[in-house]
């Protein structure tokens, strides 16, 4: 299957890793890396040296940049949000699980994150859920129940609130209470036929069409479901790691498990 990168699966296919000096990777290897990404969810590639053009120029053969509507861009560089926690602050941004920018009408597909500076190796780590294995091993009862249900996905959700410090340094001044969306709970991968489950608990606050109380018991345990240790997989940064993931398979979320040290990622979104 692959040809043009060395692919080396994490345990039990969640996430991979590749060999590859990205500033070399020529249309073959982009096609492979995407293939991956259909595959595993979420690819690593450590030892980069990427400067932010080399990295834009990377990520458009993926796609569009999509716009991070809440936070300015890096200057000069747009497309590139600057995700970090610095030395003395408590919250993390992105803490908790979620998938990027679900709030909008037609979130990116893919995330990539490029670490600048990060804390020692084994702390602030990112997790990903692999929501293929998540469908994969739903009881069969919610797999019917929830075949055509969809629910509201709000930038108002419990995740907004580790934005706060970035929002008051270059925020966009969009009101997060003003965005939203509606989209399928299970989304199929029209390349592989895969299905994943499309739950973002940091954003999603109902399911349509369903009373109350049965919309939380049921989002409750989707969610409890969703990031169970077997579907997860937990990247060790140090400098110069890319990952990159599809945001209709994977749940992420950044373990706030330091302090005292400056963690700087550069983000690109892709429609
Ligand atoms: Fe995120």
């Amino acid at each position: 299957m692959f040809n043009s990168i060395n692919v080396i699966a994490c345990k039990n296919n969640v996430g991979a890793f590749i060999e590859i000096d990205i500033k070399k990777a020529d249309s073959k290897a982009i096609e492979e890396i995407k293939i991956a990404l259909d595959e595993y969810g979420v690819v690593f590639f450590r030892n980069q040296n990427l400067d932010s053009a080399s990295y834009v120029s990377f990520a458009k053969q993926f796609g569009q940049c999509a716009d991070y509507p809440m936070l300015k861009g890096l200057d000069g560089f747009p497309e590139i949000t600057v995700v970090e926690k610095k030395p003395d602050e408590n919250i993390m941004f992105g803490e908790g699980w979620h998938t990027d920018s679900t709030y909008t009408k037609e979130p990116p597909q893919y995330t990539m994150l490029y670490s600048i500076k990060s804390p020692p190796k084994g702390k602030g780590n990112t997790l990903f859920a692999s929501q293929y294995e998540s469908y994969k091993n739903l009881p069969d009862e919610y797999k019917n129940k929830i075949e055509h249900l969809k629910a509201v996905f709000s930038a108002d959700g419990p995740i907004s609130k580790t934005r706060n410090n970035r929002v008051a340094e270059k925020g966009t001044g969009i009101d997060p209470k003003t965005m939203s969306a509606i989209h399928s709970i299970i989304k199929v991968n029209k390349r592989n036929n895969k299905k994943s489950i499309y739950l973002s608990p940091g954003h999603v606050t109902k399911i349509v069409d369903m009373e109350e109380k049965e919309s939380k018991a049921l989002l409750d345990y989707l969610f409890h479901h969703q990031s169970k240790p077997e579907f997860v997989y937990g990247f060790e940064w140090e400098p110069n790691c890319l990952a990159i993931w599809s945001n209709h398979v994977m749940l992420h979320n950044p373990v706030n498990d330091f302090t005292g040290v400056h963690r700087v990622m550069h983000r690109i979104t892709i429609q």
